[in-house]
């Protein structure tokens, strides 16, 4: 009895092939028409019984399929029709669908009150003011670039964050740049060089560069001073930024793949076409803090005195501590330092580091102020926040506990349509 439930498939698709036979000879050639579906179910029964790869289609050949049929439906069933609005991960729908409304100007007002749980424990909000600004300023700006900084630059309080072209497609950092120039705000590079796509339109670029020097190395994948002074003075490049980590995959670097490894995205970063390309988990250009700092200041003087800053996700304090302590001994301040959490965003990486290393965003943005502040050096040093930012709540509650400005990844993908 087992057997036969287990083979239901190709046994009912055997049965009803021949009764269609038999009624094709007897009644009418139409009923050669279920041939149509129980001949391609019993030869995918077939194979099934015979393949080695699954044992669960070997079991029960035919009817698996219907598994993994409704294993690929599986994200979008429960995407469309399942999910409520308020509990999608890594962005409910709520906030994909604010920022597809915003993005193309639609109406994006809620009617009819919160469907937020305000007496559950997870509910967040802030405290206005009973006396609220006549005239509250439209675009405020921050100014960004120490006493060591010949050239400050004037930066928006929300910023495109960074994010390669590679992971990116070229249509994308153009439209991400063109957005940039028209909202007045900057467009981080990511660690995968300043390309032509980042130039077409001269929206403010703020340059990345990661552990391998995209843009700004020489063969070996060391840093070159002359390659970077070259792109870094340039006018629409307002800011520099050393990346040590990212929150989604803390100290693991990243590899694109031959295949993505177009002329194009070979000449940008430097490196050989249709070769795997890496970045390294960590910097050959300095191995301790005080030295990070020296090559800050390199990066500054090389880009013409522009501000230059570092990124990361914060982990084990005592070496965010020891940054700071840098600062004080060097006496060199970086101009800011953008703290990545661990909620945030990548192209690809191992689920154990998106889930479970690094701190996240509040708890990172909160310790690196405190280091600052107790150190006495937040006034030389602006410090940016990343981390699920997708709203005006997003960026006053980061700009409450610390930040000067918020930079967001993902929410600029979803308004180009991702
Ligand atoms: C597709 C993609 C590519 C990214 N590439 C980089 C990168 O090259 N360098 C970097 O510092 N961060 C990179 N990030 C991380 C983002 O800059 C950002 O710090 C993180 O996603 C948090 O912002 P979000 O939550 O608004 O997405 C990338 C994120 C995404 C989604």
């Amino acid at each position: 009895m087992n057997s036969i439930i287990r083979n239901i498939v190709p046994l009912g698709s055997l049965l009803v092939s021949v009764l269609a036979l038999a009624l094709a000879v007897w009644i009418s050639p139409w009923w050669l028409i279920l041939l149509l579906v129980t001949v391609p179910l019993l030869a995918f029964s077939l194979y099934d019984y015979f393949q080695k790869d699954w044992t669960i289609t070997r079991n029960y050949p035919g009817a698996a399929r219907i598994r993994w049929l409704a294993y690929d439906l599986r994200p979008f069933l429960r995407a469309y029709i399942v999910e409520g609005d308020l509990e999608g991960k890594p962005y409910p729908y709520e906030a994909r669908n604010l920022v597809h409304a915003r993005a193309r100007g639609q109406t994006d007002t809620h009617p009819f009150g919160t469907e937020r749980d305000v007496e559950g424990a997870e509910y967040q909000w802030v405290n206005h003011s009973i006396a609220p600004a006549e005239h509250p300023e439209k675009s405020p700006r921050v100014t960004v670039g120490n006493d060591q900084c010949a050239k400050p630059y004037s930066a928006s309080v929300l910023n495109i964050s960074a994010m390669s072209f590679g992971a990116l497609s070229a249509n994308a950092v153009e439209a991400l740049n063109l957005g940039a120039k028209q909202g007045g705000f900057y467009h981080d590079t990511g660690e995968g060089g300043f390309s032509r796509y980042h130039q077409s339109h001269g929206g403010d670029i703020v340059w990345e560069l990661g552990s391998g020097y995209f843009g700004a190395r020489d063969d070996a994948g060391n840093f070159d001073p002359e390659l970077f002074a070259e792109q870094a003075s340039r006018d629409q490049v307002k800011m520099t930024e050393i990346k040590l980590s990212q929150g989604a995959k803390p100290g693991h670097g990243g590899l694109l793949p031959a295949a993505k490894v177009t002329e194009e995205i070979a000449e940008t970063r430097k490196v050989p076409a249709h070769q795997d390309c890496l970045s390294p988990r960590g910097h050959k250009a300095f191995s301790t803090p005080a030295q990070m700092m020296e090559f800050a200041a390199r990066m500054r003087d090389l880009s013409g005195g522009k501000p230059v800053g570092i990124k990361l996700c914060i982990g084990q304090p005592h070496e965010a501590f020891a940054v700071v302590k840098a600062m004080q001994k060097t006496g060199i301040y970086p101009d800011f330092v953008v703290v990545d959490g661990a909620e945030g965003g990548t192209g690809a990486a191992p689920l154990e580091l998106s889930d479970h290393v690094g701190m996240p965003l509040i708890d990172g943005l909160v310790l690196m102020r405190n280091a600052l502040v107790g150190a006495g050096v937040k006034d030389k040093v602006r410090l940016a926040a990343s981390g699920k930012v997708y709203s005006g709540y997003g960026l006053a509650q980061n700009l409450a506990i610390g930040a000067d400005w918020c930079n967001a990844a993902r929410a600029f993908m979803f308004s180009i349509g991702c």
